[in-house]
């Protein structure tokens, strides 16, 4: 665990043990119909039968979303089923609504992006914020300005929040530490990218009703990868049962600590899986000889037509993208009738305009009603 996280686990626990639960509705009454809360069945401790049924979380407890390391189920549910409420939103002839009008939002990528960066501008645009795109070819950071600097100046126009992109490991909470506004992490090195992360739950529990349970295999470029961890930590809180695949020179050490069951036998990994998630190989951030060619890599760790017959007959499959294929998996899966693909693109906007909503202080009540 980088300290950062750390720092903000403890602020994050510091705020829920000081903050009263807010309700989503009078106690005792019933959730609105057709709302995302309705039919949830309340969570109540074990061994506290004699206690009220606990409210749902309305609101988030996270300030900033750094990470999916210390977030709990309800905060993640909160936002599944704030996503949920959204997702409605896209499918109209006026994709717009209100909600965010008068905030002001900077899109602050350090690394290029085409879908997260476009999902969080057309998240945005949907619920009617003023957003900046800053880049770093059409900025100061050519001429060797500090990202602390830059951020200090951004945040001198009042911005109420930043999503960050950076190559750096911790960039984001970095920023957490000196701005005032909400930071939103967009994928900091090979740290973590909670979006995605969310998204892919999103995803998931829309295919298959729910994520405890569930047999997730995870293959590829494990070393590299950011979604990797934040989709470790979302899918084990959530009770998913994950393992992880891909050549022993792409396993970082770490992972035998995160409990997640590791292979290096992709047909192993596959076996009677209910979603497979293939991860993109980072030609660009592998230092050499992590593999003798694409070709080999293909041969053993590709995901073909006759591997994902060994997953259960519903399976889903995943990519973040972007894809190489024909290295990590075959056009015919990618393009067949398993895949999710676009449609965890589809589900993006709608996530991300949940995390918005919720860090500028909405409730999913507030929705609801
Ligand atoms: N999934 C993802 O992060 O894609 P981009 O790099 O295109 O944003």
């Amino acid at each position: 665990m980088i300290e950062s996280d750390r720092t903000e686990e403890r602020a994050t626990r510091a705020r829920r043990a000081s903050r009263p639960r807010p309700g989503t509705r009078p106690p005792g009454a019933a959730p609105a119909a057709g709302s995302p809360a309705a039919g949830r069945v309340p969570r109540r401790e074990a061994g506290s039968a004699a206690l009220p049924a606990a409210e749902p979380l309305a609101a988030l407890e996270h300030r900033h979303l750094l990470g999916m390391r210390g977030f709990g189920g309800e905060e993640i549910d909160l936002i599944l089923d704030t996503a949920k409420a959204f997702a409605e939103v896209s499918t109209r002839p006026i994709k717009k609504v209100p909600t965010l009008r008068g905030k002001t939002i900077v899109n602050f990528f350090m690394e290029p992006s085409t879908r997260t960066r476009s999902s969080f501008e057309i998240a945005e645009k949907r619920l009617s914020a003023d957003t900046l795109n800053f880049s770093p070819s059409s900025s100061s950071v050519v001429k060797g300005e500090s990202l602390l600097d830059t951020a200090r100046n951004l945040e001198a126009m009042a911005p109420d929040m930043i999503v960050i992109r950076h190559k750096a490991a911790g960039a984001p909470h970095f920023l957490a530490r000196h701005c005032r506004s909400h930071i939103i992490n967009a994928g900091d090195g090979a740290h973590e990218h909670p979006t995605q992360a969310l998204l892919d739950a999103f995803t998931i529990r829309e295919k298959k009703g729910r994520i405890r349970d569930l047999r997730v295999a995870i293959v590829g470029d494990l070393l590299h990868s950011r979604v990797l961890r934040s989709n470790i930590f979302l899918l084990n809180t959530m009770g998913a049962d994950v393992v992880v695949c891909g050549p022993p020179t792409l396993i970082p050490a770490e992972l035998a600590r995160l409990g997640v069951a590791v292979t290096f036998r992709i047909d192993e990994a596959v076996e009677g899986a209910d979603v497979i998630m293939m991860l993109r190989i980072q030609r660009e951030r592998q230092q050499g000889g992590a593999f003798p060619s694409p070709r080999e890599y293909y041969n053993l760790f590709g995901l073909t037509v006759e591997r994902v017959r060994r997953a259960r007959p519903d399976v889903i499959i995943m990519h973040p993208g972007p894809m190489n294929r024909g290295i990590e998996i075959d056009s015919a899966v990618a393009d067949g009738p398993f895949s999710v693909i676009l449609e965890q693109v589809t589900n993006g906007v709608a996530v991300r305009m949940a995390v918005l909503y919720l860090l500028a202080g909405g409730t999913l009540g507030e929705l609801a009603g």
